[in-house]
């Protein structure tokens, strides 16, 4: 009896953290938070050289140095790694960098990992991910073609699952902002296109999704198409339309010649 009890008790106690959000175990075993109080961090020095005291309370600026320090993709994901400003990596289980094929001539930057992305460290390869690959099919583009020019490679602006999926904070927007521009520079496509309103805010500077898509843009000095989100088509059948429209926009750019893929 005292046994159903205590399996009811366990029960209830999961079914309220589900409901507070927690739905993912991120270890095998429980972390005490409390026992362990963080080791206070070091005043700094007096005569600590202006820049380096100045990255100490910036995590922006940090985030700047370690982004260009970063010299390939290895390098890139190492300093993402190791930048630990940024409180979403805390409750996130992976850092997710990125798919596709690296040298691809079409980069598409999200807004940051959910779920599944956070499962199995790949960005949009949940539900919106899915339609992302339908979307592309039909101009002759995808995340595992071989030849760069039918390639896309796949990156956020935030390479951890905000809780619950909320939408990221503009200050962890800004810090890793750094590291996604960092990422263009390294992967070098020949156009970008930013994915919804959260990569245009951090990345363009700009929101307002449904005014911004289709239009053509710059970012970083290359030709950039923002575009609605697919997630946001899941739940607006009826905006599929306008994608249409800057799906073959984008497939004009890619072959000014009409040479079709
Ligand atoms: N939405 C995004 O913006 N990125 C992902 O990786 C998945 C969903």
């Amino acid at each position: 009896m005292q046994g159903m009890d205590t399996a009811r008790a366990i029960k209830a106690l999961l079914d309220w953290q589900a409901e507070l959000g927690a739905d993912t175990a991120l270890g095998d075993l429980p972390v005490d938070r409390y026992a362990a109080p963080p080791p206070a961090k070091p005043a700094p020095a007096a005569d600590k050289a202006p820049a380096a005291a100045r990255m100490d309370d910036d995590p922006v600026a940090l985030a700047e140095a370690m982004a260009a320090a970063a010299t390939d993709l290895d390098s890139l994901r190492a300093a993402m790694d190791a930048f630990d400003r940024c409180e979403l990596k805390h409750g996130a289980r992976t850092l997710v960098f990125s798919d596709g094929v690296a040298g691809a001539r079409v980069m598409i930057l999200g807004e940051a990992p959910g779920r599944d992305e956070d499962m199995q460290g790949k960005p949009f390869v949940g539900r919106a991910g899915q339609l992302l690959d339908r979307m592309l099919a039909p101009i002759g583009l995808s995340r595992t073609a071989p030849d760069t020019g039918a390639a896309v490679y796949i990156s956020n602006l935030i390479p951890w699952r905000p809780p619950q999926n909320r939408k990221p904070t503009a200050q962890e927007m800004a810090m890793m902002a750094p590291f996604a521009r960092r990422h263009l520079a390294i992967a070098d496509p020949d156009i970008v296109v930013l994915m919804g309103n959260t990569a245009c805010e951090g990345l363009l500077g700009r929101s307002g999704i449904t005014r911004l898509r289709g239009q053509w843009t710059e970012l970083a000095g290359r030709p950039c198409l923002p575009m609605l989100h697919p997630a946001y088509l899941l739940r607006n059948p009826a905006a599929k339309r306008e994608t249409w429209a800057d799906l073959l926009s984008l497939r004009a750019r890619l072959h000014p010649e009409g040479t079709s893929p």
